[in-house]
Formats: C-alpha cells, sequence, structure tokens
C-alpha cells in the first residue's frame, strides 16, 4: 500500500486516524504535552478510507508504531480489532464498546482503552468544578458517543442519569446495559421527559453538527444546572446558546474533553501525566 503513516523518524510513532481527519487538534495537543517532559515524538494524522481500517492499524503495528488514537467513524472497529486475541481490552472499553486510543506493545500485542469518559469526568470535576456525585444527570443522545460516558459518570457517584433521545428505544436498551444497584437509570422520549431542572445536562447528539438543537423544553434547566456539550467549535455552539438562554448557570463546550481524553491517551502511552489547562488555552487560541 502506499504509505499511509511516515516511518522516517526514529522517535516514538504516534497517529490519529479518523475520516475525516483534517480538522484534528490531536497532534497540537500531544506536542504540546511531549513539550512540557522535553520528549520527542512523531505523532500524525491519517486519514483512512471506509473499509481500510484493519489493515492500516495492522500495518501501523507491524512498523514499530508506539500508539494510535481513532476517531469517527472508527471506533467500533478499533473494538474489533483489539477484541482479537492476543490483543486486549481494558475494562472501560469494554463497557464503551469502542476504543479511541491503542497502546501497541513491545511483544508484538496490543491494548485498546477508551479515554473519552474518564475526560469528560475531568473536565466536569476537575476543570467546572462540578462534583458528579448524587447529581442528577440529564443525557442527551442514546448513540456511540453516549455510550463512551456512561460508565464514567456512574462510577463517579451519579444519583440519577436520565437518556433521553429520538428513537427511545436506544435510549431504553443503554439504560439497561448500564442498569446498576447505585444509581437510578431511566430512559425517555423527549415528549415525556419530567418537567423538572436537572443538575448536569449532557448534549451528547451529533445535532450541534448540524446547527440542530435537541426538542427540549424550557424546565429541564435551572440556575444551578451545567449544561455540556460534547462538540466544540469556534463559538459557542447552538446547544450552549439555549442553555445559557435559558439560566442554564454554566454552560461548556467539549474541547475541555478532547484535551483531557488526550492527557489520559497520553499517560497510557508515555506514564507521564500532563499539566492540560495550559495546553486546552493553547488549544482554543487555535480554534
Ligand atoms: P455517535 O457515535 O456520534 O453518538 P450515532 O451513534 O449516530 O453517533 O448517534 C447520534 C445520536 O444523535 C443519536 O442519539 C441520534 O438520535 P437517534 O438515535 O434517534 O438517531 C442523535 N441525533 C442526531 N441528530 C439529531 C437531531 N437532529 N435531533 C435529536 N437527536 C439527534
Amino acid at each position: 500500500m502506499t504509505d499511509l503513516f511516515d516511518f522516517s523518524s526514529q522517535s516514538k510513532r504516534f497517529a490519529v486516524i479518523g475520516n475525516p481527519i483534517a480538522h484534528s487538534k490531536s497532534p497540537q495537543i500531544h506536542q504540546a504535552f511531549a513539550r512540557q517532559f522535553t520528549l520527542t515524538i512523531e505523532y500524525q494524522r491519517t486519514q483512512v478510507d471506509p473499509g481500510g481500517f484493519h489493515q492500516a492499524v495492522s500495518h501501523f503495528a507491524a512498523h514499530g508504531g508506539s500508539g494510535l488514537n481513532i476517531t469517527v467513524p472508527f471506533k467500533l472497529e478499533a473494538f474489533d480489532w483489539c477484541s482479537r486475541l492476543p490483543n486486549q481490552l481494558t475494562e472501560r472499553a469494554g463497557a464503551a464498546g469502542a476504543v479511541n486510543t491503542i497502546k501497541f506493545n513491545k511483544d508484538g500485542t496490543a491494548l485498546g482503552d477508551n479515554t473519552d469518559g474518564v475526560g469528560m469526568l475531568r473536565d466536569i470535576e476537575q476543570n467546572a468544578g462540578v462534583e458528579v456525585s448524587g447529581k442528577s444527570l440529564l443525557v442527551i443522545g442514546a448513540g456511540g458517543a453516549v455510550r463512551g460516558i456512561l460508565q464514567p459518570l456512574i462510577e463517579a457517584g451519579a444519583g440519577e442519569v436520565c437518556i433521553v433521545n429520538r428513537t427511545v428505544q436506544k435510549a431504553r436498551d443503554l439504560a439497561s446495559l448500564f442498569s446498576n444497584d447505585d444509581c437510578r437509570i431511566l430512559a425517555s422520549s423527549y415528549a415525556q421527559l419530567d418537567k423538572r431542572p436537572f443538575d448536569i445536562i449532557i448534549n451528547g447528539t451529533s445535532a450541534s453538527l448540524g446547527g440542530d438543537l435537541p426538542p427540549l423544553h424550557n424546565e429541564c434547566i435551572a440556575e444551578h444546572s451545567l449544561a455540556y456539550d460534547m462538540m466544540y467549535a469556534s463559538r459557542p455552539t447552538v446547544f450552549m446558546a439555549w442553555a445559557s438562554g435559558h439560566g442554564a448557570g454554566k454552560s461548556l463546550d467539549g474541547l475541555g474533553m478532547l484535551v483531557e481524553q488526550a492527557a489520559e491517551s497520553f499517560y497510557i502511552w508515555h506514564d507521564k501525566k500532563p499539566v492540560t489547562a495550559p495546553v486546552l488555552e493553547e488549544i482554543r487560541q487555535l480554534n
């Protein structure tokens, strides 16, 4: 195959694979982390055609690549690739059903992980200073992005998680998959959603991509609510604008989650924990 990857450097090699990929900020984030430890790394963006994922990953591994990040639309295929023996999956990747980080070991095996959920949790708890423990959460959407964040939120002690989705059966499926003695997990349609405020409202739909707003009623927002959009853009998303316009105390986009999930990937690969706040600031300026 024409080489998708640059194997000429002697430094440890990393890449993010997706389609499209030109917009990815992962190279800048990982290079900023590496500078904190005076590490020299190669980190490139690689666009892979639909159907070419498995071949691309095997090729990268065979040439001594150290680690990959995987983004839309390949996280499920990455999960499949890592499910094949002798590769391994972390428990959180198993719960998410998706892999966004692969570490290639010297013995030829690979470990698949998912750092999205922990990235979001750190952004909410450490960066925004909002504790999840005991809180009522409204999670909007029931696709792969939402599946990836539920376990860390439940483990952080969320008091209640209500999943609302256009296709209500998908919300019900997730609610039963993550059913748990310590946390009340509910599924709802938009029409039947309780008319009461939630502490944390997370938009995990792809609606923001098209500038659309999920059909939520205003009563789910209160002054103390944190509104969190997993998407990010150079300007506040329509969801953030809607939440702020209806009195949410705080609204955040997913750029902090992007930087925090990258920090966790960096830790998996290098066993070093980068400082994220200045990197988030730097990446925000690029937007
Ligand atoms: P991802 O892996 O990014 O989560 P996905 O699995 O295609 O992508 O899920 C997209 C989510 O956004 C779904 O919950 C979808 O609702 P449906 O399951 O009913 O399709 C939701 N979604 C997308 N566009 C939407 C819109 N305009 N309004 C409300 N929900 C929307």
